[in-house]
């Protein structure tokens, strides 16, 4: 008997254990199944993983894969833990990353004897094969569904990656301050389907809510906070009319508004708890006040602010010590003032009609999209929510 080295060319193998032994006399001497893949140390792949296992070797690792040949195309694998991976996407791209104690392997190194004699089956996207070996030739393995596809994750939730029939996983929210709606369970049916979910992470966080009547300069209430705020109390953070509550409510968020608001602002003005118009900003690069102009526009129901450029004012500071968060056309005498919004904080005596207000500050919106003259409306509450992905 020799102790043989054999090597097959055919894998550009890194062998774990790479002597065999065999006899060079044998006449039928054929690959040896035991032969591990490649194996790459320290790295694992982070996402398209679609199935776990626990307690198993490696080579039983292989397997389950090689018993999905239609969807498993590589392997993590942990040898602590004994924790195996399935994973869609072969091996390398953006898709790799450091693992400590980890093991990876592209299951195209491995010999597909370790499936035995469903290396000869290609079953379904979602089955796997199984040897069956009670059965004839002619039906040596069956196909089973064993995973449904990989859930679909949905705008600013996260899911674990787990797809096993008769699993049950959970959305969150990846940012945890915002509400959800809807039942965050999906389960893997036995025909490969998930259960169906009306899961949805509110896309917006309430940063800023004026109230009305409670005083105050809201210009300096939403760049600076001071003596009208607060950024804790709840029951000022309800949309909508609210009278418990007695500030304007200010998040932290807004004194670090560039670093935490990277992609959206929106403005929506609430009547009885209801709202009636919105306007949504571009806030990339923005600071506290940049964000609120025409150009940053994305979308409203104020069409009429989507058909011109040139207003007398589009600002949070707005027009003297009187009128901040004001969109105005023109000035062409009080009563033909057109405008879109404005929240009156004071009221000087050469203002128009519509600054005297009995409680301030006053919330003022036109109801027509395109703008109109000054509606009286004191009960309207605007709202300030930012778009948080
Ligand atoms: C995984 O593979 C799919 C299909 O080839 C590809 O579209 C996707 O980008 C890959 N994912 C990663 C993270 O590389
Ligand atoms: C799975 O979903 C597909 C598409 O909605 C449907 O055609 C099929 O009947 C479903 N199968 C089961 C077992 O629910
Ligand atoms: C809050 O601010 C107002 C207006 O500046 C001022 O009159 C009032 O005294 C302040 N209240 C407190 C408690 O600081
Ligand atoms: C703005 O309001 C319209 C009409 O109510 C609504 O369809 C739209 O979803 C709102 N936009 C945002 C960003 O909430």
């Amino acid at each position: 008997m020799w102790v043989l080295f054999i090597f097959y060319t055919s894998f550009s193998t890194y062998f774990l254990s790479n002597t065999v032994l065999g006899n060079e006399v044998c006449p039928n001497f054929s690959p040896d199944p035991l032969r591990l893949g490649n194996l790459q140390f320290g790295i694992h792949m982070k996402t398209s993983c679609f199935r776990s296992f626990y307690g198993i070797s490696i080579t039983e690792c292989a397997t389950e894969c090689l018993l999905r040949k239609s969807r498993c195309k590589s392997v993590n694998y942990w040898r602590i833990s004994l924790k195996c991976q399935l994973c869609q996407n072969m091996t390398g791209g953006d898709n790799m990353g450091p693992s400590n104690g980890g093991v990876h392997s592209d299951i195209s190194t491995w010999s597909q004897s370790f499936a035995s004699s469903c290396s000869e089956k290609n079953c379904g996207y979602l089955e796997r094969c199984m040897p069956n070996r009670a059965a004839g030739p002619s039906n040596k393995h069956v196909c089973d569904i064993s995973e449904c596809p990989l859930p679909e994750v949905k705008p600013g939730t996260a899911i674990d990656q787990e797809t096993g029939v008769g699993v049950t996983l959970r959305y969150t929210c990846i940012n945890q301050r915002l509400k959800y709606t809807g039942n965050p369970f999906i389960t893997c049916q036995s025909g490969g389907n998930w259960t169906g979910s009306d899961f949805a992470c509110d896309p917006y966080e309430l940063v800023f809510q004026i109230t009305p009547g409670v005083g105050g300069d809201v210009y300096e209430a939403w760049m600076h906070g001071g003596n009208y705020t607060t950024n804790s109390d709840k029951s000022c953070q309800t949309l909508g009319k609210n009278p418990s509550c007695k500030f304007h409510f200010r998040s932290s968020i807004l004194d670090r508004w560039s670093v935490e608001v990277k992609s959206m602002v929106k403005v929506g003005i609430y009547k009885d708890g209801r709202e009636v118009h919105n306007i949504t900003f571009k806030a990339v690069g923005s600071n506290l006040e940049s964000w609120f102009s025409r150009p940053n526009v994305l979308s409203t129901t104020y069409t009429g602010i989507l058909h011109t450029n040139t207003f007398i004012f589009f600002s949070i500071q707005g027009y003297d010590t009187m009128r901040r968060f004001y969109i105005n056309l023109n000035f062409d005498g009080c009563p033909k003032d057109i405008a879109w919004m404005m929240v009156i904080v004071e009221s000087k005596p050469n203002g128009c009609q519509y600054d005297k207000q009995p409680d301030l500050p006053a919330i003022i919106y036109v109801t027509n999209p395109e703008g109109g003259l000054i509606d009286k409306d004191l009960y309207s509450k605007p709202t300030l929510g930012q778009h948080l992905y």
